[in-house]
C-alpha cells in the first residue's frame, strides 16, 4: 500500500549535463532550493553520477532485467540499490524508441525493480497516430501494485507541446482502473508556466528539460506544496 500522499516531482536530466561539475552544482542548487519542500523530490541523473551525488532521493533511468553475469553495458537493480538508488525509470518513451524495448523487456525490468526494494516509474503513453486507451491496456501490467505510473504522451516528450489537461484526467481515470495503488504523475513539456494545471489533477510530475535549470525546477516544486 502506498500510504503517503505527498506530490512527488521527478526531475529527469536524461543525458545531461556533460560533466560531474556541472552535475553537482545543478544537484546543490536544487538541493538547497527544496530543503523545506513538503514535495517528495526525486533526481535522476545519469547512472555515473549516481554515487557522487547526496542529499536527496535518488532514481536511476534504466536498468537490466537480468541480475548478472555476461551483459555488457548493463547494469542491475541490485547494483542501483547498492548505490541508495530508490526509484527506478522503466519504459521511458526514448528507451523503447532508442533501445528497442518491448512491454515484455519493460515488464521484465519493473519485476527486477520491485524483487530489488525499490520503486519502479514505469513510463507509459501513446504516439500521435496510436490510440490512447489501447495503448495503456498494453503497457501495463495485470496485477501490479505500489508503484508510480506517468503518463508520458510520446509525441508532449521533449517536444515543447502540451497535453491538454482534460486529456490527462482521462488518461488517469484509465490507468487507476487498470493498477491498484498507483501514483500517477504527468510528464511532457512541463514548464514552471504550465505546471500548475497538471498539478491540481495529478500525483506528481516527471520532468525532463525543466529539472535541467535549478530555478525552474524549484519553482515547480514550490508550486506542488
Ligand atoms: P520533457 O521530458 O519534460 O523534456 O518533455 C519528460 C521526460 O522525458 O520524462
Amino acid at each position: 500500500m502506498i500510504k503517503y500522499m505527498k506530490p512527488l516531482i521527478v526531475g529527469n536530466w536524461k543525458m545531461n549535463p556533460a560533466n560531474l561539475k556541472e552535475a553537482k552544482e545543478l544537484f546543490d542548487s536544487v538541493k538547497k532550493g527544496v530543503k523545506n519542500t513538503k514535495a517528495e523530490v526525486v533526481i535522476c541523473p545519469p547512472f555515473l553520477y549516481l554515487d557522487q551525488l547526496k542529499g536527496l532521493t535518488l532514481g536511476a533511468q534504466n536498468v537490466s532485467f537480468e541480475l548478472r553475469g555476461a551483459f555488457t553495458g548493463q547494469i542491475s537493480a541490485t547494483q542501483l540499490k547498492d548505490l541508495g538508488v530508490e526509484y527506478v525509470i522503466v519504459g521511458h518513451s526514448e528507451s523503447r524508441k532508442y533501445l528497442h524495448e518491448t512491454n515484455e523487456d519493460v515488464n521484465k525490468k519493473l519485476q527486477a525493480v520491485l524483487d530489488a526494494g525499490m520503486t519502479p516509474i514505469l513510463c507509459v503513453g501513446e504516439r500521435e497516430d496510436e490510440d490512447r486507451d489501447e495503448i495503456l491496456k498494453q503497457q501495463i501490467p495485470q496485477g501490479i501494485s505500489d508503484i508510480v505510473i506517468a503518463y508520458e504522451p510520446v509525441w508532449a516528450v521533449g517536444t515543447g507541446k502540451n497535453c491538454q489537461p482534460e486529456d490527462v484526467k482521462a488518461a488517469i481515470a484509465i490507468i487507476k482502473s487498470l493498477v491498484q495503488d498507483a501514483r500517477v504523475l504527468y510528464g511532457g513539456s512541463v514548464k514552471a508556466d504550465n505546471a500548475k494545471q497538471y498539478l491540481e489533477i495529478t500525483d506528481g510530475l516527471l520532468i525532463g528539460g525543466a529539472s535541467l535549470i535549478a530555478e525552474e525546477f524549484i519553482k515547480i516544486i514550490e508550486m506542488a506544496e
